[in-house]
């Protein structure tokens, strides 16, 4: 494992130094979609003015993913920041895995023999678009084209729907996509359906436990049968739209039921492979089907059923056992590195992002390196509507994070603010600039508090939100986008002892988010290792 060397010049600041991720606040075109222009932020404009100030790549193939055309997402920017490397993210994994066959291994076998034993269906639970954040479509027809060959006679879907990653009333053509491949695939004996699903914010896709009502309402659905029922997806999908008036992202459970009753409740026997490959709105229902003694929801005895994961969520609890591709691998993380090094740390969010810079920033494990040099602080979020709340808890986390420097006394501070991001999912402009102002507000004073404390804050972000709120469509006509940006993000460093506030840059031309871990290292006195892409500090 690498060992940190110290740096042959740089000194460490006496306070510590801040990283601080706007979440989803990308630098847009200025115009009227763009509500990081939109809102009043003083403190950002005086960073703009820095000798420090850059822009960085947050998207595409700068983070992992298969393609420029990829939008950054949490995921893949946080492991870029703490991995200071570019690793293959499970977009591209999963691809090369379905274009290569080796996805259809070991777990992929057990699955198919286990319901041909038992005669149950093999079930497929997952995010239905083709957005490439948590899953994609092609790589769930890929493995239901297999099935097929494979002779296996059952099969159900529990389709989430999307409207977060993709526009946000866009199920029905990638439902009527399903239904064509599953009704062309049902024949000579078998039988492939679509069997639940609903809206992804408030059926089973939850994630670090901010509600586990959503995934007892998936529950109730995908493998109790338990809901309303319709005939279709298609008539669910429409009869939601006009009775609630609703997007995707948050229309209500649904249970597709014949004369007999539902079509597809999971049952002993069973096979479910849950097809999203980002884990983080993944985990809470694999706990659901592999713990033996679960507690989050009256979920009853283990299931005897077979289960597999598109990939392993958790690489330290290991979760789920069996697993379709195998997860980046992504070691000797920043956080790693410092807390062999003996540096302590702290990482801070509310609860929609703690995750974030915990567990992605630490490529996907959730505990700490080193719990007596590493403290993670969880502020509890707020419940929903979060565009009736767009500051969130921005300045409770600006409050801990003061306190946490007086009393825990970290060298080294990530904190991610939700806000762009969250609000900006919600497609409400007005809220999204509520939303920057306060997150404006909010790092004017941990810039400030850094300062008197004699640290200093490194700003930046994951990927774009805020900063697009609208697509121009082929038409001529503005849709409301609530997906996240192709936007870069802006990097700067607040440092008191450079002149003119913050250190020169000589950021390389493809400069990302991967950058970022050297330069805090850097700044934290030590040389960045050789595996690591290159600091943005000029020499
Ligand atoms: C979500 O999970 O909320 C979205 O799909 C992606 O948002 P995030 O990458 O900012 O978490
Ligand atoms: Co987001």
């Amino acid at each position: 494992l690498t060992r940190l060397q110290q740096h042959p010049t740089r000194r460490p600041p006496e306070g510590p130094v801040v990283c601080v991720v706007l979440d989803g606040v990308g630098i847009g075109r200025g115009d009227f979609g763009d509500a990081v222009a939109q809102a009043r932020t003083p403190t950002l404009d005086r960073l703009r003015g820095l000798p420090s100030f850059t822009s960085l790549l947050a998207h595409g193939t700068a983070v992992g993913m298969p393609s420029d055309a990829d939008m950054g997402n949490s995921e893949v920017g946080h492991n870029a920041l703490g991995a200071g490397r570019i690793v293959d993210q499970g977009a591209k994994l999963v691809s090369g895995a379905i274009a290569s066959g080796a996805i259809f291994g070991p777990a992929w076998r057990r699955c198919v023999d286990a319901v041909k034993a038992s005669g149950e269906p093999l079930h497929f639970v997952g995010l239905l678009s083709d957005g490439n954040v948590h899953s994609h479509i092609d790589h769930l027809l890929a493995l239901v084209e297999r099935a097929a060959i494979e002779g296996v006679k059952k099969v159900r879907v529990h389709v989430l729907l999307d409207g977060r990653d993709v526009p946000a009333r866009s199920a029905l053509p990638f439902i009527d996509r399903l239904e064509a491949a599953l009704a062309r695939l049902s024949q000579d004996g078998r039988d492939y359906r679509i069997a639940s699903g609903g809206g992804r914010m408030v059926v089973t896709m939850d994630r670090y436990e901010a509600d586990w009502r959503i995934v007892e309402r998936g529950w109730d659905a995908h493998v109790r049968g338990l809901g309303r029922r319709f005939s279709s997806a298609r008539e669910a999908v429409e009869t939601y739209y006009k009775e609630t008036g609703l997007d995707d992202q948050n229309l209500p459970a649904f249970v597709i039921a014949d004369a007999v009753g539902p079509v597809g409740p999971i049952r002993d026997g069973a096979a479910v492979i849950l097809f999203n490959f980002r884990g983080d709105r993944a985990l809470e229902l694999t706990r659901a089907f592999e713990e033996e003694h679960f507690d989050k929801f009256a979920r009853g005895p283990k299931l005897q059923v077979e289960f597999a994961g598109m990939t392993q969520y958790d690489g330290d609890l290991q979760l789920p056992t069996h697993f379709l591709v195998a997860p980046p691998a992504i070691s000797g993380t920043m956080g790693e590195l410092l807390a062999n090094a003996g540096v302590t740390q702290l990482a801070i969010s509310e609860t929609h992002k703690f995750g974030h810079v915990t567990y992605f920033w630490n490529g996907n494990r959730s505990e700490p390196f080193d719990p007596k040099r590493e403290k993670y602080v969880e502020v509890p979020s707020d419940g929903p509507p979060l565009e009736h709340r767009p500051w969130m808890r921005a300045a409770d986390i600006t409050d801990r994070l003061i306190a946490e420097i007086d009393a825990y006394k970290p060298k080294f501070v990530r904190v991610n603010y939700a806000n762009g991001d969250m609000i900006g999912h919600t497609g409400d402009l007005g809220a999204t600039i509520l939303a920057v102002e306060a997150v404006d507000l909010c790092l004017g004073r941990v810039i400030e508090a850094v300062r008197a404390r004699k640290g200093i804050t490194v700003v930046t972000a994951d990927h774009g939100n805020a900063d697009q709120m609208f697509d121009l469509r082929p038409d001529g006509a503005y849709q409301v986008r609530t997906s996240h940006s192709l936007n870069r993000v802006p990097l700067a460093i607040v440092d008191p002892r450079a002149p003119g506030g913050g250190p020169v840059l000589a950021p390389p031309p493809s400069a990302g988010l991967s950058n970022v871990a050297s330069t805090c290292l850097e700044l934290l006195g030590f040389l960045p290792p050789e595996s690591y892409r290159a600091s943005l500090l000029a020499r």
